[in-house]
């Protein structure tokens, strides 16, 4: 008798370690309790009034919005293209963006596009989880690339000169989940450079642009058209579930990625292309909500030495902060459930980040209102205390 088969082994991909919080919060909630919730990387306020309204006139005109192109309407490929004019005076032909679904999908065109299955590719780590398991998912090898604090854990070219020949591409991320931390446009030329030099593909997650701190960042697009640049609604606009999403594509593969995503995709939800080109008329009521992070991230920098946590990097955007806790344990999702059980606040494990050293490491999400941040605070402080005269040597 034959069974049913088993599931591929492209589909054995780990389960972020930050679902089973989810579920402690989950249960605690539903026993009543409260929770003071930092976990999630998701604005909790509505999408930007220029973009529901939008929505709603679409809707109202009763057209049938059904599929568009596959590269997405024009008119927001128009828009995304002026975006890079007013953001960093570049001049992006409409002709090189094509519009996703969320970056998730971006990143799956990309990564179809670029690479070949078995080819290895390059993830600085800590990172966004989801870019090893978007690889995996396609026989695509990650390779980690180690960072630490020496480097406000961003890539360098030379650790990119220094890795192995079978490497085909590299994955970085400025601003960077879940460190906040940003590379400047040398940083990013130097880093281009490397790649060119080794023929390498350059793929850049620049979504948390626009939610950055002391100064604006700077695009990889700047430093020359051969890279490929990731990028969406879901963090600035904070239109998460609206999935919309970005490619600035080198013209090589713009043929390609319209193909694949006619096959995949065949285009993004057309209502939310609609709402989104609303929203990149916005700025005003964002940068609003970029001020409330601002002083969401002042407000735990201030408090992080307090709670005798003292090796960090300062985030200069996203709206995350990466701590190392490795004083107080070795075991983070362990130490986040504890935090949970006894403070009331969640926080995410650095193990989901980082595959080597996240054991250390618990990442504060910080895009929630401030008086959340203000309450975590609150609890953590007396709670850290405690921790800290635990670890204290017996006398
Ligand atoms: C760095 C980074 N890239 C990509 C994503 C995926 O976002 P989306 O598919 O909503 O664009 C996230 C989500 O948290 C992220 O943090």
């Amino acid at each position: 008798m034959h069974g049913l088969p088993r599931s591929s082994p492209r589909s054995d991909i780990e389960i972020y370690r930050m679902w089973e919080i989810y579920k402690a919060v989950n249960a605690r909630v539903k026993a009543g309790g409260e929770v003071v919730n930092l976990l999630v990387g998701e604005p909790t306020l509505p999408p930007p009034r220029k973009a529901t309204e939008a929505a709603q006139a679409a809707l109202a005109s009763g057209r049938a919005l059904g599929y568009t192109e596959a590269l997405g309407i024009s008119a927001l490929r128009e828009g995304i293209a002026r975006l890079y004019r007013r953001r960093h005076g570049l001049d992006i032909a409409p002709a090189r963006i094509a519009v996703t679904i969320g970056t998730s999908s971006g990143f799956m065109l990309a990564f179809l596009a670029a690479f070949s299955a078995g080819d290895t590719v390059a993830v600085v780590e800590p990172s966004y989880p989801a870019y090893r398991g978007a690889l995996q998912s396609l026989d695509l090898i990650p390779y980690r690339v180690g960072t630490d604090a020496g480097t406000r854990y961003r890539v360098t070219p030379a650790m990119i000169d220094a890795l192995p020949p079978h490497v085909k591409g590299v994955v970085v991320a400025s601003p960077a989940n879940p460190t906040g931390t940003m590379l400047d446009g040398a940083e990013l030329k130097a880093i281009y450079d490397a790649c060119r030099r080794r023929g390498l593909w350059l793929i850049v997650d620049e979504l948390y642009h626009g939610v950055t701190f002391d100064r604006p960042a700077d695009t990889v697009l700047a430093a020359g058209p051969d890279v490929i640049v990731v990028n969406g609604f879901s963090k600035y606009w904070g239109m998460t579930g609206w999935r919309i999403g970005w490619l600035v594509l080198p013209e090589r593969l713009v043929r390609p990625i319209e193909a694949l995503s006619g096959s995949l995709q065949i285009s993004a939800p057309t209502l939310s292309q609609i709402a989104a080109l609303a929203a990149l008329d916005a700025d005003d009521e964002m940068q609003a909500r970029v001020g409330s992070y601002r002083r969401n991230r002042d407000r735990l920098l201030s408090a992080l030495p307090g709670f005798g946590i003292r090796r960090f990097a300062p985030p200069d955007g996203a709206f995350y902060l990466y701590a190392d806790v490795g004083d107080f344990t070795d075991d983070s999702v362990a130490f986040c459930r504890r935090m949970l059980d006894e403070t009331g606040v969640v926080v995410a494990p650095g193990v989901d980040f980082d595959t080597a050293q996240g054991q250390h490491f618990i990442r504060l999400s910080f895009c929630m209102d401030e008086a959340v941040v203000e309450e975590a605070v609150k609890r953590l402080g007396p709670w850290f205390q405690r921790l800290n005269r635990a670890a204290e040597p017996a006398i």
